[in-house]
């Protein structure tokens, strides 16, 4: 079986993960979708929403699990049994934190590899970031998530 995680915030998931995720998915028998704690983050969204948002959208997908974590992802990982773990890489400015993390998470667990994958052109100016910026100062944001966290996030905003 070979399995990957796929970690990251997702607060919430834009479709540029979905992109990521549908791509990683061809490359592995499963992918475990990891919705970091990160109580040092705080996030827009609660992480049962961002967990119910990913269900939503990335949970009925054929060899696709929605799960969370807390504390280091190569003990996440271990526990999941997982030989890699999938992050986007978008433009140069990705690089140096995903470089450092990559090679701090290999000097952790040299069994771990990291795994980038480039989404779709139109998504590599996509972040959750800008995604909740926009929804915040009312722009459009219908063709950067799906409809259920547009929805959302114009709860969480107007
Ligand atoms: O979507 P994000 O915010 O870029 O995801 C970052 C995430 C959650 C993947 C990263 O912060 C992480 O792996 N956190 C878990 C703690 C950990 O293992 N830290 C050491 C990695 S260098």
């Amino acid at each position: 079986m070979r399995r990957a995680i796929y970690p990251g915030s997702f607060d919430p998931v834009t479709n540029g993960h979905l992109d990521v995720i549908e791509r990683a998915r061809k490359l592995f028998d499963e992918i475990v979708v990891a919705v970091a704690h990160n109580d040092e983050k705080q996030p827009l969204f609660s992480l049962q929403e961002r967990l119910d948002l990913l269900r939503e959208t990335a949970g009925k997908i054929n060899n696709v699990r929605i799960a969370e974590f807390k504390g280091l992802l190569v003990e996440f990982a271990r526990t999941e049994k997982a030989g890699a773990v999938v992050r986007g890489l978008r433009a140069v400015s990705d690089f140096e934190f995903e470089f450092q993390m990559a090679l701090m998470n290999r000097q952790l667990d040299a069994a771990v590899e990291t795994i980038f994958l480039m989404p779709k052109e139109e998504y590599t100016y996509l972040s959750s970031r800008i995604v909740k910026e926009i929804a915040r100062l009312g722009g459009d944001i219908s063709s950067f998530v799906p409809a259920c966290v547009a929805k959302a996030l114009t709860r969480k905003f107007h």
